[in-house]
């Protein structure tokens, strides 16, 4: 059931920004929502992402910068005449209401007719036809969250903004209701701006991620784009994990750079260096990072390192997560699939470490390597 419209508008945020006496919550936002996609807005807690929603629902007003949907300006607009619908943390669905008249709420306002049809659609929609009968408080925090979104959708909003919208929930429903969410919004059609601090939940439903951090974009772009070639450490550390070994540049020629990393030489691609000169870090993913005994080949040879000891190991299922001791002191993550092929390696082994220089990237040593870094909780 598609309820978008041929001619789908894109939400534009321009310059936009908003300061709370002299604290600067949103800084200067520049992004470009294209109609009919899952856009993510996925930072750490207090980097500005409900504050931007606001601006865009109407409930605060931007200190600076522009709003448009396709060519229509809407800072100023009245929320209820924005084409723009909000669904938050907590569902607050009228607990003395059924669902059906929960959906039916906005409709029945407007005086829309043919509201029950409707109605029985939108909950067919989101999975629930048998259950509108029940009143919010005998379902479950899943089947709440869908009522709260057939609620939302029922009004045909341009788009649709979802602030934090599986917050309440349980780890195991979480994830299924993510999949759920990216089902529906495939079928309707619509733009669905999320707002989340779950990298994992960005990258699982997004077609697009900006990456907030302190009230700015830090990058944008599809989850493998920005996990394959982060352009800064808080991206890097943020979004996944990544090593990030302190090296200089040596050579900047054509399509490769050449890096010193406490004296082995290694390259990387010229499109996923961010500095091509000076002191930088060399990033690359734990499971990118291949390890064997001393000695013995590693199966995708490209930068190679000698040296390394096992200090950690532990086993999570489908992969054995290790921490390697270098020779300069630093502790790298390799994670490694469980296939089976050869026995988990022991603490205090000796390794050898290598991976494709395709898959390594480069960052300037000015940004702060711990950016970013989740802490211990
Ligand atoms: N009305 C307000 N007055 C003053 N400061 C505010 C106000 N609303 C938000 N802030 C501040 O602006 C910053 C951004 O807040 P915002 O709610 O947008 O963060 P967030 O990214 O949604 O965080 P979270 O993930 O915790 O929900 C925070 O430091 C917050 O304290
Ligand atoms: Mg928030």
């Amino acid at each position: 059931m598609s309820l978008a419209a041929d001619n789908g508008r894109s939400l534009r945020l321009t310059a936009l920004t908003k300061e709370f006496a002299t604290f600067t919550a949103v800084r200067s936002l520049d992004l470009e929502v294209p109609a009919g996609t899952f856009f993510a807005l996925l930072g750490p807690s207090g980097c500005g992402k409900t504050t931007t929603l606001r601006m865009v629902a109407g409930l605060e007003v931007p200190t600076s910068g522009t709003i448009h949907l396709g060519d229509d300006e809407i800072t100023y607009e009245k929320p209820y005449r924005r084409p723009v619908n909000t669904v938050f943390q907590n569902y607050a669905l009228f607990p003395h209401l059924d669902i059906h008249e929960n959906v039916a709420f906005g409709l029945r306002r407007r005086k829309v007719k043919d509201v029950d049809q409707q109605v029985k659609e939108m909950l067919a929609l989101v999975e629930l036809e048998s259950q509108a009968k029940k009143k919010p408080p005998q379902m479950s925090g899943g089947q709440q969250q869908r009522v709260a979104l057939a609620r939302a959708l029922i009004n045909r909003p341009e788009v649709l903004l979802l602030d934090e919208p599986l917050g309440a929930l349980d780890l195991k429903l979480r994830r299924s209701m993510q999949i759920e969410l990216k089902r529906i919004q495939t079928e309707v059609g619509l733009t669905f701006v999320h707002v989340t601090h779950d990298q994992e939940e960005a990258m699982t439903m997004a077609d697009t991620i900006a990456v907030m951090n302190g009230g700015v974009i830090e990058q944008m772009g599809s989850p493998a784009e920005l996990y394959e070639n982060p352009r800064t450490t808080f991206v890097a550390n943020f979004l996944g994990q990544s090593n990030l070994i302190p090296g200089s540049v040596t050579s900047a020629e054509g399509d490769v750079v050449r890096v010193d990393m406490h004296g082995t030489q290694v390259s990387i691609p010229a499109d996923r260096a961010h500095t091509r000169s000076g002191d930088g870090w060399v990033g690359i993913r734990p499971e990118k990072v291949l390890i064997a005994p001393a000695g013995e080949p590693i199966d995708a040879p490209g930068n190679h390192m000698t040296g390394g000891v096992i200090t950690d190991v532990s086993f999570v299922g489908v992969s054995t997560q290790y921490l390697v001791m270098m020779p300069w002191g630093q502790e790298l993550m390799a994670f490694e699939q469980n296939t089976g092929r050869r026995a988990v390696l022991d603490k205090g082994t000796k390794v050898d470490v290598s991976w494709r220089p395709e898959f390594a990237f480069l960052l300037p040593a000015s940004q702060d390597v711990n950016a970013g870094v989740l802490e211990e909780v």
